[in-house]
């Protein structure tokens, strides 16, 4: 069980590669992902049956083929992310499935590439029923249910309750049932999620929520998802969640189930930031250092347009220096500062809280030309980046088995403006 992490304000190197060689051989910014630290997350949570990775934390086909090389499922969420996970060499069918569909409506390209490609779905409205039973009468789904309670790191991140769009209100569930009945669809499997970066005891009341949805949808079942959400650490003190408690937890309600069909229950979960996010760092130059008034501003190559959860939440990230000489390391006075990016928008900082409000951090002592990194930035990172102000896509380096590997090239110009049409 891993320990409460302190991040440590200066870093030289990452898995062993020094970040100033990275940056001058990829450029900045560039996301790296150390694909070692995803496998020891992958190993913790091997006690569930079933680890399915919810790609929208970062969906980059490199990810999703170290995933499917470690046994880990993914989860999907749009005909782009079933497009994905093909392209990283997961097959359509098969038992668990590998690929699911989760989501609260079938655009039209998702009901085509379900219907034709036969993936599982896990519905999450009453309409997908419908949909769905009207297209492929006969499959086996499961259901997403929103149990009338949620919790997050941020309002915008909790997916239960009634301000939320997300899942089958749990009071509709034997009217859903019978739409599945009559459309010959066999209900599988309860699915529930109630939100990102939540805590132990949130999660907890899901387990138990799940035992009474479950046994209302009967024998048929013989799938449980306990869903995403484990939190990961982003400040100093944060802690882990005990997983022991949590897998005890789930492992008693799938064993309760299990004596209530008298068949067996899988047990899945559907982690995306618990795999990912510590992975993860975004890696930028100080182009610019500035004083106002009483703050001192960084301002990175590095904006909002790669990393919006500052701006999104008022998310935290823990940041590092990278000196440009690593004898200088050492010692360096530490001072407030407020660090931005390059955009034309005052937002742009990613030292803010909830609301906008600037939120200086003490680091050390940097200067322009010198990197700054920004940690724990895997999950919801580069999959949420943006081309505002014509900012081409960073790249994005994957060390693995110690040698880095670019596994996205950095958006050039003709990217930015391919498919722009100037008329006649
Ligand atoms: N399963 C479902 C159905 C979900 O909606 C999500 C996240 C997950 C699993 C994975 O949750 P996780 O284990 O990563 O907490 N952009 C936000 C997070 C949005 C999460 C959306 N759904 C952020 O940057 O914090």
């Amino acid at each position: 069980m891993p320990q409460a992490h302190t991040f440590a304000t200066l870093r030289t190197e990452i898995a062993g590669h020094g970040v100033v060689e990275l940056a001058r051989r990829f450029g900045t910014p560039t996301y790296v992902y150390d694909a070692g630290t995803i496998a020891a997350r992958i190993e913790e949570l091997r006690a569930f049956d079933c680890i399915r990775y919810a790609q929208k934390a970062c969906s980059n086909i490199a990810i999703l083929d170290f995933m499917r090389r470690r046994g880990v499922l993914v989860d999907a969420v749009s005909a782009g992310e079933i497009d994905r996970a093909l392209a990283a060499g997961y097959t359509t069918t098969g038992e668990p499935p590998p690929i699911v569909y989760t989501a609260d409506i079938f655009d039209r390209a998702a009901l085509t590439a379900v219907v034709e490609r036969g993936i599982h779905v896990n519905c999450g409205s009453a309409d997908m029923i419908d949909q769905l039973g009207q297209a492929a009468p006969g499959r086996d789904i499961t259901l997403r249910i929103n149990p009338g309670f949620g919790h997050g790191h941020s309002q915008k991140t909790n997916t239960g309750g009634e301000q939320s769009k997300h899942g089958i209100w749990h009071e509709d569930l034997l009217d859903c049932l019978r739409r599945a009945d009559a459309h010959g669809l066999a209900v599988t499997g309860v699915h529930l999620h109630i939100g990102s970066g939540t805590d132990l005891a949130h999660l907890a009341q899901v387990a138990k929520a799940m035992e009474g949805f479950a046994a209302e949808v009967g024998r048929t079942v013989t799938t449980i998802s306990a869903g995403g959400g484990l939190p990961t650490p982003y400040k100093d003190g944060d802690s882990y969640v005990d997983l022991d408690v949590y897998f005890r937890l789930w492992d008693e309600t799938r064993r309760r189930l299990e004596d209530r069909f008298g068949h067996k229950v899988r047990l899945e979960i559907e982690p995306g930031r618990y795999l990912i996010a510590e992975s993860g760092y975004l890696v930028a130059e100080i182009r610019a250092v500035k004083r106002m008034g009483k703050n001192t501003f960084y301002l990175l190559d590095a904006g909002f347009n790669n990393l919006a959860r500052p701006i999104l939440y008022g998310a935290y990230h823990p940041m590092s220096i990278a000196p440009a000489d690593q004898s200088q390391a050492a010692d360096r006075p530490e001072h407030d500062v407020v660090v931005g990016g390059p955009l034309c928008e005052s937002g742009d900082i990613f030292t803010q809280e909830e609301g906008g409000f600037v939120s200086p951090r003490n680091l050390p002592e940097a200067k322009v030309g010198e990197l700054l990194v920004i940690e724990v930035a895997g999950a919801y990172g580069s999959v949420m980046s943006s081309n505002y102000n014509s900012q081409p896509l960073s790249a994005e380096v994957m060390i693995k088995e110690r040698t880095p590997h670019l596994v996205r090239v950095r958006q050039t110009f003709a990217d930015l403006i391919r498919g722009e049409v100037i008329p006649p």
